[in-house]
């Protein structure tokens, strides 16, 4: 399967995503984590984004489609894989579509985690990513709103979104998430 999450700063898009790998027993592809390691690794790509993420804003779409398309093509993403931060942008998200349907296949369904901004600066504080300072997260969260959400409607007009509540246990989350996949499981075979 195919799965996308998505939802602002903090959500838990990557928390939640290490479990269902286990589940569906599909790679946790996950771009954040991608660009922090060509950041470490000094890479041009690694060096072009950090200016970008130092300050809260969204990396150029072509330097994360160059990334994100090699990786998707990957003998171990065959059978699906779950996508964490990716698309991120309605352009990202048309070039995905084109991606899979040359390869006719297509993502399977998109669950969004729901989180009052409050609850996610909470979680902000308690952590210590380089990126996780107030101003430069408040940024986060504002290229969240103005970029990404507009990724809820072009899946909800795909008939693809499942909107969760992600305020509670991560055990509780994970499971209104394994209800929706099998919804998505079940719409699949209809589909054929
Ligand atoms: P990215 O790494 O994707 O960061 P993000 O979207 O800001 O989200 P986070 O990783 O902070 O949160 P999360 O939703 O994964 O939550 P987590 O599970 O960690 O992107 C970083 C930057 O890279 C971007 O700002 C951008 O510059 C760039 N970038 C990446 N992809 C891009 C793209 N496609 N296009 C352009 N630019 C891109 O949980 C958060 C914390 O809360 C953790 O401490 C966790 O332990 C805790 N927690 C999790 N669940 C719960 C719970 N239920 N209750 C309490 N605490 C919880
Ligand atoms: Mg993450």
């Amino acid at each position: 399967m195919r799965i996308i999450l998505i939802g602002p700063p903090g959500a838990g898009k990557g928390t939640q995503c290490q479990r269902l790998s286990g589940l569906l027993r599909v790679p946790h592809l996950s771009t954040g984590e991608m660009l922090r390691a060509a950041v470490r690794a000094g890479t041009p790509e690694g060096l072009e984004a950090a200016r970008f993420m130092q300050a809260g804003q969204l990396v150029p779409d072509p330097l994360i489609v160059g990334m994100v398309s090699g990786r998707l093509m990957a003998p171990d993403c065959r059978d699906g894989c779950l996508l964490d931060g990716f698309p991120r942008t309605v352009p990202q998200a048309e070039t995905l579509d084109d991606m899979l349907e040359r390869r006719a296949i297509s993502v399977d369904g998109v669950i969004e985690l729901a989180v009052p901004r409050d609850e996610l600066v909470r979680r902000m504080l308690a952590r210590k990513r380089a990126d996780d300072d107030p101003e430069i997260f408040s940024r986060r969260i504002m290229s969240f709103e103005e970029q990404t959400a507009p990724l809820l409607e072009y899946y909800g007009r795909q008939g693809k979104l499942a909107s969760i509540d992600g305020l509670g246990t991560a055990d509780e989350i994970f499971e209104r998430i394994r209800v929706s996949i099998d919804r998505f499981r079940r719409r699949a075979r209809i589909r054929g």
